[in-house]
């Protein structure tokens, strides 16, 4: 279930994001048509929020969890929801997603943390950083930029063996892109899903494509004979 109202311009709206039969919970985003990658939900992150609105037990008191090319957030902002202490990060270029981050959490009445985190730049945000879950919605697409995105997903998982990356993608080529780069970077996928297999069927019905979720953690044995 989802409404758009006009805001502030033509461009600009605001989605209302429904999770549970009730609903029993709302996330409203502020989206910018006209703008950058950054602001507007994607898919992926509507598949990811679902996610994490039906595992919300396993959110609910998380230490922190750390939100990869946030941009609209709306994961992250089911995760806060949930009781998760959350920390949305995007590029640190990308002044205009960061501000509307603070936007839609005000708006939600959410208190997360917003970071400027560029993937493979290591400043002094990615160290200050221990998450026990990462989302990453919609994050797979430039394959220019997979090595940076991982870089930065494995040096936070090499923080804390327990650490799970949670990533939706879309899978354009049907190719198994993922298992390529888990092995590439001593990483293993310890679930992977066809978005279908849980999306309630009225969301369903307004995807397209090969829409898959990974839940990806580091491959200790691995890991182990490099030392
Ligand atoms: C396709 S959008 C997905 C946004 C959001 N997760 C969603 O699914 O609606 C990709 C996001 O990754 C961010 N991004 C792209 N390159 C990045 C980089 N090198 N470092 C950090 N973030 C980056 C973009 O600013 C954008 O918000």
């Amino acid at each position: 279930m989802e409404e758009e109202v006009e805001e502030e311009g033509p461009m600009t709206t605001i989605s209302r994001h429904y999770f549970g039969d009730e609903p029993f919970c709302s996330i409203s985003i502020i989206e910018n048509i006209k703008e950058d990658y950054g602001q507007f939900v994607w898919p992926c992150s509507v598949v990811l929020a679902e996610y994490v609105w039906q595992q919300r037990f396993r959110f609910s008191g998380a230490s922190v969890v750390e939100v990869l090319g946030a941009g609209t957030s709306l994961p992250g902002l089911v995760a806060a929801k949930v009781g998760a202490n959350v920390t949305l990060t995007d590029h640190a270029n990308g002044l205009e997603v960061l501000d509307n981050m603070r936007r839609v959490c005000h708006l939600n009445e959410l208190n997360c943390n917003i970071l400027g985190l560029t993937w493979g730049v290591w400043d002094a945000s990615i160290f200050s950083l221990s998450p026990t879950i990462i989302l990453g919605a919609d994050v797979l697409y430039d394959t220019g930029a997979f090595d940076d995105l991982f870089a930065t997903v494995t040096f936070l998982l090499e923080k804390s063996p327990r650490t799970v990356f949670i990533t939706t993608y879309h899978n354009r080529s049907g190719h198994h892109l993922i298992e390529f780069l888990m092995i590439k970077w001593g990483l293993k996928c310890v679930k992977l899903l066809d978005s279908f297999s849980f999306m309630p069927s009225q969301k369903a019905s307004g995807l397209s494509g090969n829409l898959q979720l990974a839940e990806i953690v580091l491959n200790t044995e691995v890991n182990e004979l490099k030392v």
